[in-house]
């Protein structure tokens, strides 16, 4: 079974993408981390965003496995990826291994922005979650006071906003929901539940295949 979840920004669909699974023992593509991973590596080469032959060259050389989710995760990497995510030279470079990484026997989760569209549009399941800006940046907001780290509201509202704006108005594989996606807004939700409608959704689909 393939899981395909795309959402904006602190959507929730990273975690809920951890829960689905563990539930269904099956392996997790977090697909932002090869994004950060690309933008990190440029930082580390010297090279500007704009640079894309050079970032789909570090992107092609990328080893999932040596990337640092620890150090990927913060805000300025996760800006700088949403920058070098809209070359589609990136893009490309990035395909075919998310690809075989969805092709593993029994099936994979993966979430992102293009999952559902772009890398799987075959997938068993596709989720579309979403919370309003303003609670996504609530949670940002928590996540970061409860690492011990400064956190300014308005300004990670102002970067959420930016970060739509960027993945769903570029050109190259948008952030859009794809028709065959099923929407599941967390904005009223927390974690338990969300977890709990996305399953119901999973379970039904699986009722139909
Ligand atoms: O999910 P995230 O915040 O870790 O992703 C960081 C950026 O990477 C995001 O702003 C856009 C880009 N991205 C993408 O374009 N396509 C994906 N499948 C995943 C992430």
């Amino acid at each position: 079974m393939i899981i395909a979840i795309d959402g904006p920004a602190a959507s929730g669909k990273g975690t809920l993408a951890r829960k689905l699974a563990a539930h269904y023992r099956l392996p997790h593509l977090d697909t932002g981390l090869l994004y950060r991973g690309t933008a990190s590596a440029m930082a580390a080469a010297g090279k500007p965003l704009d640079d894309a032959q050079a970032a789909a060259t570090l992107a092609r050389a990328l080893d999932p496995a040596t990337l640092d989710e620890a150090a990927l995760r913060g805000r300025p990497m996760g800006e700088a990826a949403s920058v070098v995510a809209a070359h589609p030279q990136v893009r490309a470079a990035l395909l075919d291994l998310q690809r075989a990484f969805a092709a593993r026997p029994g099936g994979a989760v993966l979430d992102g922005r293009d999952i559902g569209t772009v890398i799987c549009p075959d997938a068993d399941v596709k989720l579309f979650v979403t919370a309003s800006a303003e609670e996504r940046a609530l949670r940002r907001t928590r996540e970061l006071v409860g690492r011990g780290e400064d956190a300014d509201p308005a300004a990670i509202l102002e970067d959420i906003r930016r970060r739509d704006e960027r993945d769903s108005g570029r050109s190259a594989a948008p952030l859009v929901r794809a028709a065959d996606a099923v929407l599941l807004d967390t904005t009223a939700l927390d974690v338990e539940r969300s977890f709990e409608a996305a399953l119901a959704i999973v379970e039904a689909a699986r009722r139909r295949a």
